[in-house]
């Protein structure tokens, strides 16, 4: 007899009745905190509790064993919804974004290619017109949703190559193009600089100031010390806000500078552009509007999943001349509405819903009150510490990341410790060659309790 293969719907139902009960209680507990924010057991110790080789040899799971598997899985998991999750930049998500994850991997609609799934497709086309707008980009704008910044990032130097340097897809790179950027951008710029086929010696280091922000005044020197080499800028990359610190450039004085001399101004707002939904926060993107392309990641602050991100261009056509493509079975007479022409990824997940469900509930004005929110409990915590004996803060945050120390002790060990006993999960960052703490407040949990008690267990660790 044939195996059936189709769906028992009413399995599925029973499935996901057990999952929305497992993830309702996770999420709950999480947020109370009566769990620890994270766990550290060894993967072979997890993988015979979670019994992986068996399940994957044996097969068979029921509803009943799924729910004893989720349980141990969630448990063993990092929470992010946690009020102590103050760790890497990855959003908590929204349960509306988490419908569209449900959604999309039921339906499997991979609408790069617009038959594949209409209504995705024009859900995304919607979602990047609004950041279009929210940017400032006119009606003349384009972009695309991509996984993650990295891609992202990468599509935009593609973008930039391609209007330096347009015959670099059939021809190669040419030897003369360098990507001017801080030390302190995302290292997906450089790697973006190495997979062009530039080199990441071609990452020209514009001159910062100590905390790693761009230094307007001296732009002029670095661009004629690369002209008078006999280079040409491909590009130049503005942080918004930098990942180490949290800390914006001056957007627009360095746009101003790359529209009077003819350089591709790319800003890396994929952190911080959600700031643009905050009354009080759009200030630090004053001057984004004059870039040539921006990105901006949902799945930092708009409270998406990973991976959702956007790259936006001023001028559409820009975007479609990043790349070039032959493949007879998708690409032949007119594209329509298909993506894939302008994207490094050719089956795409159902990336807007996830950002269009996150706004369709909370609207803009909630995103904008979350991010808000985030970034004045980070404020609140410098406000707190920065007096207190012990602490050094080099800088007031801007953001939602706060960079501190504490004590002489080795700071990396105060964070192993803490997370090691599931306390706290917080990164660290160095600025200037010293490593620091580093918080990041991305769970709306986060409060002023949270935030006393980080102060207490960094003041009470043994040799802190
Ligand atoms: C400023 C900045 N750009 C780019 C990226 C890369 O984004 P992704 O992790 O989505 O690839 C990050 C990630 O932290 C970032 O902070």
């Amino acid at each position: 007899m044939q195996p059936n293969m189709t769906w028992d719907v009413k399995e599925f139902t029973r499935a996901a009745e057990v999952t929305v009960d497992e993830l309702a209680a996770y999420v709950d507990q999480s947020q109370r905190g009566t769990a620890p924010v994270l766990r550290r057991r060894p993967p072979r110790e997890l993988a015979d509790e979670l019994e992986l080789a068996r399940w994957i040899s044996e097969g068979g799971m029921t509803p009943d064993d799924f729910r004893r598997f989720l349980g141990v899985y969630l448990r063993e998991g990092t929470r992010l919804h946690h009020s102590a999750y103050l760790g890497h930049q990855s959003a908590v998500p929204d349960f509306p974004a988490a419908l569209a994850d449900f959604v999309h991997g039921a339906t499997n609609n991979p609408m790069a290619i617009y038959e594949m799934g209409a209504s995705a497709a024009t859900v995304e086309f919607e979602v990047v017109r609004w950041m279009l707008a929210k940017v400032g980009f006119g009606a003349g704008g384009g972009g695309v949703l991509t996984h993650g910044g990295s891609l992202a990032n990468l599509t935009a130097m593609l973008a930039a190559r391609a209007a330096a340097a347009p015959d670099a897809w059939t021809e190669g790179v040419p030897r003369d193009l360098v990507l001017l950027a801080a030390p302190s951008a995302h290292y997906s710029i450089t790697r973006a600089a190495a997979i062009l086929g530039l080199g990441e010696r071609a990452v020209v280091p514009l001159e910062v100031d100590g905390l790693g922000r761009i230094d307007a005044a001296r732009l002029p020197a670095v661009l004629d010390g690369v002209r008078r080499s006999g280079r040409r800028p491909m590009a130049l990359v503005a942080g918004a806000c930098a990942t180490g610190t949290g800390l914006y450039d001056d957007l627009r004085a360095i746009g101003e500078f790359c529209a009077v001399n003819d350089v591709w101004y790319h800003v890396d707002g994929a952190h911080g552009a959600s700031a643009l939904l905050s009354d009080a926060h759009r200030h630090l993107l004053d001057g984004i509007e004059l870039a040539d392309s921006v990105i901006w990641d949902a799945h930092k602050m708009l409270r998406t999943s990973s991976l959702a991100a956007a790259v936006l261009v001023r001028r559409e056509p820009d975007l479609d001349a990043a790349f070039q493509q032959q493949a007879s079975y998708l690409f032949y007479g007119d594209q329509g509405f298909d993506l894939a022409g302008r994207a490094v990824e050719c089956t795409k997940a159902e990336l807007g819903l996830k950002i269009f469900l996150n706004l369709a509930w909370r609207g803009e004005r909630g995103m904008g009150e979350y991010v808000a929110r985030q970034y004045e409990t980070a404020h609140r915590f410098w406000e707190l510490a920065r007096n207190r004996p012990g602490f050094e803060f080099p800088y007031e945050p801007e953001s939602n990341i706060v960079c501190f120390r504490y004590g002489t002790a080795d700071q990396a060990a105060i964070r192993e410790r803490l997370m090691d006993d599931g306390t706290f999960h917080l990164t660290s960052a160095e600025i200037g060659g010293v490593r620091h703490l580093r918080v990041t407040v991305m769970a709306p949990a986060t409060d002023d309790r949270t935030l006393d008690s980080l102060l207490h267990h960094v003041t009470t660790l043994p040799s802190a």
